[in-house]
C-alpha cells in the first residue's frame, strides 16, 4: 500500500495543506520549512496505531503535548487534522480514506474519526458515534489503536505500524558503545542496523546483499564483495567488505572499517528491501560525494523494483545533485515554501512539468530557475 494523497490542518507549521502522493517523494525545502515535520505526521500515525504501547495519548504526550503540536498560526484552539488515503499499488485509484482530528488542551480527545472504503464509497465508521455520545471517555482513544474496533480496516493499522523512519548516523552503528544506552524506538538512527541483519533467515539474508552488493559495485569502487559474518569470540554480528586494491594481499574490511557514505548507502538499501510499509529517509545524502548523490534516485529505483514489496519512500533533501537524475519526476516533489501563514506544499507547476519534458532536470526546472528569481525566499542550498 501506499499514501496517494495527503491532507493536514493545523499540524505544526502546517496550517492547511494538500498534496497527491506518488511511490516516490522528494520533499525539498529551506532549513525550517517542516521537511521533518512533514514526516512526523505518518510517524504519529505509527505511533497511534501501534499494536503495543501505542495510542493517540502517547503520541501526543511524545510530542509535548497538543500545544507543541497544534499550529502556532492557529487563532484560538482548533482541532488537528490528518487525513490520507490509501492506494494498493501506484497505478491503482485509492480504496482507503482515514480522518483523524483531534483537539483539546490537557487532555486530548478525537473530535473526529472517519474511515471510507473508497472502493465501494462505504463509510466504516463515523466518529463521534452514539457510543462514543454515551461514553464519551471513549474518545481519548482512536478506534484505530485498538484490536476490537480497527477490524474492518485493521491493513490501515498495520500499514501505519510498521512503517520505517531512518535517519542514518553512521558513527552510532561503527561505535555500538555509544549506541547501547541511547536507542530509540524504531531504531531512527540504524543502531540495531546489524542486529536485524542477524535475524533474518539466511537465504533472505545472501538473496538481499547480492542484491545490494551488485547496486553498491556502481558507485563504491574496488569493493567486490558483501558478506554477514559472526566474530569468532564473542559472536557479534559483523558486515564484511572485500576490497580489491592494487595490492595483491588486499582484505575484508569490517563495518567499522567501511566509509560512512558506504554504510549509509548500505543501512538504505537494506531498509528498501526488508518491509513492505512506508520508508521515510532524512536527508540521505549526507557524508556522500556529489557523484553518489546523483546515483540516489537510481538505486532507490533499482531497489524498490526488486524488492519482494515495494515500499512507498519520502525522502527529505537539500541536494540539488539528488534531483538531477533522469528518474526523478517533476510529479514526485513536494516543496516547502514557507510563509507568514504556515507553510505550504507545493507540487510541480505546469510550466515546470513543461520544462521537464523539454529535457531540464528536476533540479535544473524547479530548483535552479525557482532560486534565480526569489533567492532570498525559496533558495534551498
Ligand atoms: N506547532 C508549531 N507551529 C508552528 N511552527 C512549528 C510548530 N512546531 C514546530 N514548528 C516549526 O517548524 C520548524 C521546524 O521544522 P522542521 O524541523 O520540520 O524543518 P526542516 O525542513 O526539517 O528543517 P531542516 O532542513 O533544518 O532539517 C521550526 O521552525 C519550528 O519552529
Ligand atoms: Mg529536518
Amino acid at each position: 500500500m501506499l499514501i496517494s494523497k495527503l491532507k493536514l490542518q493545523n499540524w505544526r507549521n502546517f496550517k492547511k495543506i494538500e498534496v497527491e502522493l506518488r511511490e516516490r517523494v522528494f520533499v525539498i525545502g529551506p532549513n525550517a520549512s517542516g521537511k521533518s515535520n512533514l514526516l512526523d505526521v505518518f510517524r504519529f500515525l505509527r505511533d497511534v496505531a501501534q499494536p503495543q504501547g501505542g495510542g493517540l495519548q502517547r503520541a501526543v504526550a511524545a510530542r509535548g503535548g497538543m500545544t507543541k503540536l497544534r499550529c502556532l498560526l492557529a487563532r484560538r484552539d482548533p482541532e488537528v487534522l490528518i487525513e490520507v488515503e490509501l492506494s494498493d499499488r501506484a497505478d491503482t485509484p485509492p480504496i482507503w480514506r482515514y480522518t483523524l482530528a483531534f483537539g483539546g488542551k490537557q487532555r486530548v480527545v478525537v473530535t473526529r474519526e472517519k474511515v471510507v472504503d473508497l472502493r465501494t464509497d462505504t463509510v466504516i465508521l463515523e466518529r463521534p458515534n452514539n457510543e462514543d455520545r454515551s461514553d464519551p471517555e471513549r474518545l481519548t482513544e482512536t478506534n484505530l489503536e485498538q484490536v476490537n474496533t480497527n477490524k474492518n480496516f485493521r491493513a490501515i493499522a498495520q500499514f501505519f505500524g510498521s512503517l520505517t523512519y531512518l535517519h542514518l548516523l553512521p558513527q552510532l552503528l561503527k561505535h555500538t558503545e555509544l549506541g547501547a544506552t541511547a536507542m530509540l524506538e524504531g531504531d531512527p538512527f540504524g543502531q540495531s542496523f546489524l542486529e536485524r541483519i542477524a535475524k533474518t533467515a539466511d537465504r533472505t539474508r545472501e538473496a538481499r546483499l547480492k542484491k545490494i552488493e551488485a547496486a553498491l559495485q556502481a558507485c563504491v569502487p574496488n569493493m567486490r564483495n558483501l558478506k554477514f559474518a559472526r566474530d569468532a569470540n564473542t559472536g557479534a554480528p559483523h558486515l564484511e567488505a572485500l576490497y580489491e586494491h592494487w595490492r595483491p594481499d588486499a582484505g575484508w574490511q569490517r563495518e567499522d572499517q567501511l566509509s560512512d557514505g558506504t554504510l549509509r548507502l548500505l543501512g538504505i538499501m537494506w531498509s528498501l528491501l526488508d518491509g513492505d510499509s512506508l520508508l521515510l529517509l532524512e536527508e540521505p545524502e549526507l557524508s556522500l560525494s556529489e557523484s553518489i548523490v546523483r546515483q540516489i534516485p537510481a538505486l532507490l529505483w533499482k531497489m524498490q523494483r526488486t524488492a519482494k514489496h515495494r515500499r512507498q519512500v519520502f525522502v527529505t533533501t537539500h541536494s540539488e545533485a539528488l534531483l538531477e537524475h533522469t528518474s526523478v519526476d517533476p510529479r514526485d516533489v513536494v516543496r516547502l515554501e514557507p510563509s507568514s501563514n504556515g507553510t505550504h506544499a507545493a507540487t510541480a507547476t505546469a510550466q515546470e512539468k513543461a520544462l521537464v519534458a523539454a529535457g531540464y532536470s528536476v533540479a535544473e526546472a524547479m530548483v535552479k530557475v525557482r532560486s534565480s528569481g526569489q533567492l532570498e525566499q525559496l533558495s534551498i542550498f
